[in-house]
């Protein structure tokens, strides 16, 4: 009974990685591209984002929730889990280990994030690109949220591959080899639009 509690969870922190969570980082950094093409043309995408019906409700339960969830279960697994990269060191291993410890990182970055833009935008200030620009004219938080956004794709596009084989759709070799390069192209092509927004607000081209 235990067990199957358990691997309901386990299988739970993994559909909430995809679904909401990892539609949501790829929607967020899409339309914070947005400020590739201007002060306006981000202040548009996130004030039609800030102004959606429900937009509070829609947080709590597509964000929030499932994130705090996928977080405080992925925690316990990063302290848990066995790791092999010292003993044996495929690729594999390295990736797995780099999934627990991008989590770590990409737990770091959210937390802070969130205080910084969300938590300071209830408290008052202006959700408008000014506010990213403030905070990305700094080179140490410019860095910060390089290595943050790397992080995040990265456990996101690798967490991908391990989705779709611990739930039977990559089972094969072939398969999971298809699956390997597609979810790489993934990091490439997410990893790019996140870093050339960050680009934009810190450099203003
Ligand atoms: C942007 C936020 C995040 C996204 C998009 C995300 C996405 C994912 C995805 C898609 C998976 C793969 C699920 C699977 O293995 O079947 C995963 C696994 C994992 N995530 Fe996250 N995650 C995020 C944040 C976090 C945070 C903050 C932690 C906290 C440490 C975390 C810890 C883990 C762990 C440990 C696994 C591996 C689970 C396992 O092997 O069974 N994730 N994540």
């Amino acid at each position: 009974m235990a067990e199957n509690r358990e691997f309901f969870y386990r299988r739970l922190h993994s559909l909430l990685g995809v679904v909401p969570i990892g539609l949501f980082l790829i929607n967020h950094l899409v339309v914070n591209h947005f400020a590739v093409y201007g002060e306006e043309s981000f202040n548009k995408a996130a004030s039609f984002m800030h102004n959606l019906p429900f937009v509070l409700a829609l947080e709590i339960f597509v964000i929030y929730l499932p994130l705090l969830f996928h977080a405080i279960l992925g925690v316990y697994i990063v302290f848990t889990a066995k790791n092999n990269v010292k003993r044996y060191n495929f690729v594999r291993n390295w990736l797995f280990f780099l999934q627990r410890f991008t989590g770590i990182v990409t737990l770091v970055f959210i937390a802070w994030h969130v205080f910084e833009t969300r938590v300071q935008v209830a408290l008052g200030a202006d959700l408008d690109y000014g506010l990213m620009e403030g905070i990305l004219t700094s080179p140490v938080m410019f860095w910060f949220y390089v290595i943050g956004v790397l992080s995040a794709v990265f456990h996101f596009a690798n967490g991908l591959w391990g989705f779709l084989v611990s739930w039977g759709f990559a089972q094969s070799p072939r398969s999971q080899k298809i699956v390997t390069y597609a979810t790489l192209l993934i990091f490439l092509v997410v990893s790019y639009i996140g870093i050339r927004t960050l680009i934009a607000f810190a450099y203003g081209v």
